[in-house]
């Protein structure tokens, strides 16, 4: 019989699939395998029975892999489990930063009082008239599971889409993205020509803070840039600079950070970029797919 302690909450649908072989346990110290989702793993002590962990979810930097690795343990993620929910919410970013949505859903409640808050509207449709993102380009950093999605995505809402990965060419994002995504091989090229740039890369050594005051600079004037990847990512202080002096015309973000939280320009949202009923379900299935299949065959998925 082995022991699974979960150190999040983790959808029933996936606990479901765990055979006659498997128990549920409070108590993390007798756990041969956990399932987490954001809690960070760095701060705990190694139980002692531990062979593995999966993660709910695309990233591991709440995982202390060296840690792990040293002592045995098996890691997995759930790459692409949630890949739709996440697009869709970037979308939503980029219609969000395009359209006053949130100031015209605002206004109506505050004017809500008001019995002819409908027959004002003539004011408000000045106030709130914004863009549209059809014709605009898109530029998609990182066209994995998720960026790959929203490449797509935004193809089919008439955008111009222009992607970058390190790990791939021109032929590839052809074969796996769209054929009429335009590559960029260096991200010199990508950045001052796109309305709109939208990140989905892995938090690593190499891309923290990469974007920078530099990166920000060589972007258009008036760029709306949206992280649904790691805080990591963005130099918080230099994305509030450029959203002072407008070089930013919108950051669209799902992490809470001090430095942009107030800011005007700045639509911050607290992490829910995976959190729909069906990406949950998705990463938690696949997650203790993981755990059975290591467990008992030895089998490495998405390791
Ligand atoms: C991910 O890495 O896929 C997300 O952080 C998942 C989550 O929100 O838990």
């Amino acid at each position: 019989m082995y022991k699974i302690h979960c150190l999040n909450n983790i959808s029933p649908e996936g606990l479901a699939l765990l055979t006659d072989e498997y128990e549920l346990t409070d108590n993390v110290e007798e756990a041969d395998a956990i399932l987490v989702r954001s809690a960070d793993m760095h701060v705990m002590d190694i139980p002692a029975n531990l062979k593995a962990v999966a993660r709910a979810g695309a990233g591991v930097n709440n995982i202390p892999l060296d840690k792990f690795a040293e002592a045995g343990i098996a890691v997995f993620n759930t790459p692409g489990a949630n890949a739709n929910a996440v697009k869709e919410l970037v979308l939503a970013g980029m219609l969000l930063a395009s359209r006053d949505i949130i100031g015209g859903v605002e206004w109506v409640r505050a004017n809500a009082d008001d019995e002819n808050v409908g027959k004002s509207a003539e004011k408000a449709k000045k106030q709130f008239a914004g863009g549209e993102i059809m014709g605009k380009t898109l530029g998609v950093i990182g066209l994995g599971a998720i960026g790959a999605k929203v490449a797509q995505a935004a193809e089919a809402l008439g955008m111009k889409v222009i992607g970058y990965d390190p790990a791939m060419d021109g032929i590839t994002v052809h074969e796996k993205v769209s054929p009429t995504v335009e590559f960029a091989d260096d991200l010199a090229k990508l950045y001052p020509v796109c309305d709109f740039i939208t990140i989905h890369v892995p938090a690593l050594p190499a891309t923290k803070m990469m974007i920078n005051g530099e990166a920000l600079a060589q972007m258009k004037d008036g760029v709306v840039f949206l992280n649904f990847s790691r805080d990591v990512l963005v130099d918080d202080e230099a994305m509030a600079a450029a959203l002072e002096s407008g070089k930013v015309s919108a950051y669209v973000t799902d992490f809470a950070n001090p430095a942009v939280v107030k800011m005007e320009r700045a639509i911050v949202i607290p992490h829910l970029g995976a959190s729909t009923a069906e990406a949950e379900d998705n990463c938690a299935k696949m997650a203790v797919e993981e755990l059975m299949a290591y467990l008992e065959r030895g089998e490495k998925i998405h390791c």
